[in-house]
């Protein structure tokens, strides 16, 4: 997946399991960055991470899961234990955003993390989303591909000079206050206020 591609300004996937594919890549070239980051840089890269799983993560959680709960066989079985994994990574993601990147564990608990993250994501494909692109239409991807881009252009991976401050307004503070911002954006975006 190129960057071009997955730019929200410029994006040309309408599919939402395009879009979260492109996402889960996304994920794990950012860990790559923060494992590769230099001490000095680390939290800088971090901080990206934690706005892209947020946005990730909620935009799932709010616009996906719901979906495949109705649609796909032993839905609610599915969807369930994919929310466990995501709690549980938020939990570990919570801990190390407060411990911070300096923390002696950081390393440790990033590895932790990236074997969750991933893992779920896998789970994610193989047990989600292939059976929710066989018993949607197009129409419904579609539809569903609007909130998940409204979430994903709070949190450009690259952010160019001039955006950065933009971005920074919109998802700042802890991971769960981020995850809250991105749900109020999602809700607005698909014209639910519950
Ligand atoms: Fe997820
Ligand atoms: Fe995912």
């Amino acid at each position: 997946m190129t960057s071009h591609k997955t730019a929200p300004e410029t994006m040309e996937e309408t599919d939402v399991i395009d879009l979260l594919l492109a996402q889960h890549a996304m994920i794990r070239d950012l860990f790559d960055e923060v494992e590769e980051a230099p001490a000095d840089r680390r939290g800088e890269a971090f901080t990206r991470l934690v706005r892209l799983l947020a946005v990730h993560e909620t935009a799932e959680e709010e616009i996906v899961h719901p979906f495949a709960r109705r649609k796909i066989d032993g839905g609610d079985a599915v969807v369930d234990d994919r929310l466990a994994e995501e709690n549980q990574a938020k939990q570990l993601l919570t801990r190390m955003d407060s411990a911070g990147p300096e923390a002696q564990d950081f390393m440790a608990n990033l590895r932790k993390l990236r074997t969750d993250v991933e893992e779920h994501a896998r789970s994610e494909e193989r047990y989600e989303f292939i059976q929710l692109r066989a018993h949607t239409s197009e129409a419904e991807r579609r539809a569903m591909a609007a909130g998940v881009k409204a979430a994903e252009a709070m949190a450009p991976t690259h952010p160019h000079a001039g955006t950065e401050s933009a971005t920074k307004n919109l998802l700042v503070g802890t991971p769960i206050a981020m995850m809250d911002r991105v749900r109020d954006v999602i809700r607005q975006a698909t014209g639910k206020s519950h």
